[in-house]
């Protein structure tokens, strides 16, 4: 199913789900609560890919919750899908996650705020984990690497539709936007793997 604008934005608005408006999303809410981000259904390309940057470490544990990382943090759910180019959900694909805390401040030494996860049969992935921030001389971003079965890496990152250091940040690409809900605690992007 390749969902137009209208029936995208026709979902959005149907969709108030509860679970979005207690304190801390989880998983549980599912990526579904929001309209698919426009990667998918409205541009076939496949999800841009972007440096990793200095701060991957591979062998993160595989885990859905890092709230507990750092728990000052605010939480935040960042989830979707991750489908092929005729948006087709693929199972058994590898989501790792890496981000700064906070306070725009990354674990280096240890894996907080790292983490792996396989799509279950529909594609799906999530993560339940906090707000990152800016640090010197970037935007507030997550870092992903995705991988389907005995496929190529895709290295990318997604950013806040709402943040102004997006416009001053020469990384920032306007096609890797999360679609955020009311309370900013959920994010949803469909990354789209060749
Ligand atoms: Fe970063």
């Amino acid at each position: 199913m390749r969902p137009t604008r209208r029936s995208a934005l026709a979902s959005l608005l149907a969709i108030a789900p509860a679970a979005l408006l207690r304190h801390g999303v989880s998983v549980a809410a599912e990526p579904r609560a929001l309209a698919p981000t426009p990667a998918c259904g409205e541009d076939p390309g496949a999800t841009p890919a972007q440096t990793a940057g200095p701060y991957y470490r591979p062998s993160a544990p595989a885990r859905r919750d890092l709230r507990g990382d750092r728990p000052a943090g605010a939480p935040f759910t960042v989830a979707g899908y991750v489908v092929d180019a005729r948006c087709r959900g693929i199972a058994g694909a590898l989501v790792e996650i890496w981000h700064a805390d906070e306070a725009g401040r990354y674990d280096n030494e240890g894996f907080l705020l790292r983490a792996t996860q396989r799509t279950d049969a529909a594609g799906r992935w999530g993560f339940d984990t906090i707000l990152t921030r800016h640090y010197a001389g970037r935007t507030a971003h997550y870092h992903f690497r995705v991988s389907r079965p005995q496929g190529r890496a895709l290295v990318t990152q997604l950013y806040f539709p709402d943040e102004p250091r997006n416009a001053a940040d020469p990384i920032f690409d306007a096609r890797l936007l999360m679609r955020l809900d009311a309370a900013r605690r959920l994010g949803r992007f469909d990354f789209v793997v060749a």
